[in-house]
């Protein structure tokens, strides 16, 4: 099977996928500080099947929300709509093409988790499960790329050796993917451990398709070492996630910004794109990370609406100037779990 639309993936630097830090506002400021291309968060399958889409002219996005609590599921825009990449945890080749079919107008690529270690996932047969699957990959890949206009990918982990590691992935490129991602650390290991850029740079010399590599980000603290990155592992592109997640500024070739800064763009995006508030101060927490044991910090902990997190960081003006669209449509989404 031959492979949709690989130059997508070549020579690029990615966002990688993280729950809860991936929405569409965080994934805005990456690709708007020079992110080539950005990962939604893992989506679970049924969720999205069960979701409903609904166009917000007024805020510009569209977003697939549960009926059955409101809540927003996935959202995109324009903007993103020829960047983004949505990541899908699935154990099922049908359920996954249904979510691809749902959503492949609204997106560029799709993405089959393969790496996460969650009781959750492996429990119910996704994520780093499917490393031990190989039937099961080729059948959810194979049934994906046959069947979808757009290009289909997947990020794993490297395996127990480096010749399982480069067999599995051999498995992976004849299922016909456009490139893949892997994260050079094992399924047991944690963040801490080494990430093995060497293994990575095996897998990457036998392949054809683009080899995306992720797990670098405690040795990038500036925008040149993404290219060392690169380097160092022979691939393709290379995929931040953490890197990212405690500034995405990194993503600017002139140099990384204040934390200050890249939080209020961050807000501004969150306002103008219907981010929740709960969300919205999460992701702002893993910004600051040790700072919050400062003033402004314990200020920030206390927040409890979005209006409060926007006074922080002098935004009282744009918040008012979107107040009316950002409280009736959140509102309005609470209305139609109510009903
Ligand atoms: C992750 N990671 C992850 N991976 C994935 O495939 N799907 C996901 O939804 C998530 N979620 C997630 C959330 C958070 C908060 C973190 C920090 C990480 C793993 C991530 O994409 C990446 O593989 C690892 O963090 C290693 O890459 P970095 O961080 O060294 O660039």
């Amino acid at each position: 099977m031959s492979a949709k639309n690989c130059a997508q993936y070549t020579n690029k630097v990615i966002l990688g996928p993280m729950v809860r830090i991936g929405t569409l506002a965080f994934r805005l400021l990456s690709l708007r500080y020079g992110a080539d291309l950005v990962y939604s968060e893992e989506i679970i399958d049924w969720r999205l099947l069960r979701s409903k889409r609904i166009v917000n002219e007024e805020m510009g996005i569209i977003e697939y929300i549960d009926e059955s609590d409101g809540t927003t599921i996935f959202s995109t825009c324009s903007e993103e709509k020829s960047k983004v990449i949505l990541q899908l945890g699935t154990s099922d080749p049908e359920r996954a093409l249904k979510v691809g079919l749902l959503v492949q107008d609204d997106i560029a690529g799709i993405d089959i988790n393969m790496g996460c270690p969650k009781d959750f996932s492996l429990k119910g047969g996704m994520g780093a499960a499917l490393l031990k699957q190989p039937e099961k990959v080729q059948a959810i890949l194979t049934t994906l790329v046959s069947n979808l206009r757009i290009p289909v990918t997947c990020k794993i982990r490297v395996l127990a050796t480096v010749d399982e590691t480069i067999k599995f992935s051999k498995m992976i490129q004849s299922c016909g993917v456009s490139a893949m991602a892997i994260h050079g650390r094992m399924v047991h290991e944690r963040p801490q451990h080494a990430n093995r850029s060497t293994v990575i740079r095996q897998v990457a010399s036998e392949l054809d398709i683009p080899v995306i590599a992720n797990g670098g980000s405690k040795e990038i603290t500036k925008y040149e070492d993404i290219a060392r990155f690169r380097e160092t592992t022979g691939c393709s592109s290379v995929m931040l996630a953490r890197a990212a997640e405690w500034n995405a500024s990194i993503f600017r070739p002139d140099g990384k910004i204040e934390m200050e800064q890249v939080i209020k763009a961050f807000l501004i995006i969150a306002v103008d794109k219907n981010n929740p508030f709960t969300n919205s101060k999460y992701t702002v927490q893993n910004m600051l990370r040790e700072q919050q044991e400062t003033p402004l910090g314990k200020r920030f902990l206390a927040t409890q609406t979005m209006e409060d997190l926007c006074n922080i960081w002098d935004l009282k003006d744009h918040y008012n100037a979107k107040r009316k669209t950002y409280e009736l449509y959140r509102g309005w989404n609470k209305h139609k779990a109510d009903n």
